[in-house]
């Protein structure tokens, strides 16, 4: 008999899917730096270890506006590809077999950078990624909240073409004053075209995003969903639908959603029933990848080896994947869940 793995461990071992996690957030310096150089763009920052330092976030916003000014360096289709197969390998090394990746057009496509250069070096990557790593991989294309529902509406249209290379939508940027309301109509005209729907709501925003995201949008799961817990009758409604929550812990510690890991809600939110996952949002810039935000939310709030398998079981059951593959990825959890339970 072998000894069972630590919670941490196991965590580290166990098969798991990304379901929340911005490409353009898994930008590394050292790649911004080699993309500017390849694409003759100039940045604000005199080294790596200067735009690396730059990383001390406040809130929200103080991190979007680093996180676009990096994205500036994206100029051709082979852009997109090596920052995406980046982090493919990196989500590999992970254990992440499922990937679910959020992009942002509308940062690229006001810079003049085509939808197919964007769309067609991202989804060149996803089918790399299934075939030398074995990860399923689909794209989501992410609103910017803090642009118009007209401008939500051509980004759609100009989408369209590529439409077999993008499984849903999603809303994301800065939260506070761009409510879900603000989006009805587009979200409506994407569910006509059977597109899947997710938003962030309830990361700075209170818990009414959440209720619009859901009564107005319509969402299959709510992207960090963590002010849930303000609304007692939230949380019932989330615990009786199992509307999944898709968390990033170190992405909530280092905007100053959390002011400490050991003060997070997730322990909280798996207690009331919810069907929470752990992410890492845009890990070049909060400190770590799916392990690093799985391992340091085990330790922080002890998480027990049940736990860690339900997270993992989670975030193939809140997957867009298809059946037979959801059920093959659980299986993978079933196997190593049965010697660890
Ligand atoms: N919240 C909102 N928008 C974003 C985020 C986030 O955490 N990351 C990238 N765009
Ligand atoms: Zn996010």
């Amino acid at each position: 008999m072998t000894q069972p793995l630590s919670p941490a461990e196991l965590a580290r071992r166990i098969p798991k899917a990304e379901l929340h996690l911005h490409i353009e957030g898994s930008l590394e310096p050292e790649l911004i730096f080699s993309l500017a150089q390849r694409n003759g763009v100039s940045l604000p920052y005199a080294s790596v270890e200067a735009l690396r330092a730059a990383y001390a976030f406040t809130d929200l916003q103080s991190f979007l506006d680093i996180y676009y000014a990096g994205a500036s360096v994206l100029l051709r289709e082979a852009d997109f590809y090596d920052m995406a197969w980046a982090y493919f390998e990196r989500a590999h090394a992970d254990r992440v077999i499922h990937a679910e990746l959020f992009f942002d057009p509308q940062t690229h496509t006001e810079r003049g950078v085509s939808m197919a250069a964007v769309i067609g070096g991202l989804s060149r990557a996803c089918a790399d990624a299934q075939q030398k790593l074995g990860i399923s991989a689909a794209l989501i294309l992410c609103f910017l909240r803090h642009l118009s529902e007209d401008d939500a509406f051509a980004t759609l249209e100009a989408a369209l073409p590529h439409r077999a290379h993008f499984i849903g939508v999603g809303l994301d940027s800065s939260e506070l004053g761009h409510p879900p309301s603000k989006f009805e109509r587009v979200f409506a005209r994407c569910r006509e075209l059977g597109l899947h729907v997710v938003a962030h709501a309830g990361e700075e925003g209170p818990p009414e995003y959440m209720w619009q995201a859901i009564d107005l949008l319509k969402v299959e799961r709510i992207d960090h969903g963590v002010a849930c817990l303000q609304d007692p009758l939230l949380v019932a409604e989330l615990a009786h639908t199992r509307l999944p929550l898709t968390v990033c812990p170190l992405s909530n510690l280092k905007l100053s959603v959390v002011n400490d890991l050991s003060a997070h809600p997730l322990k909280r939110m798996l207690d009331a029933g919810l069907c929470v996952t752990i992410n890492s949002d845009d890990p070049a810039y909060f400190g770590g990848y799916m392990n690093a935000n799985f391992v340091q939310t085990v330790e922080a709030l002890g998480l027990t080896r049940d736990e860690v398998i339900t997270l993992a079981r989670n975030s193939f059951e809140a997957s867009f994947v298809d059946a037979d593959r959801r059920s093959a990825c659980l299986q993978q959890v079933s196997s190593l869940a049965r010697v660890q339970a």
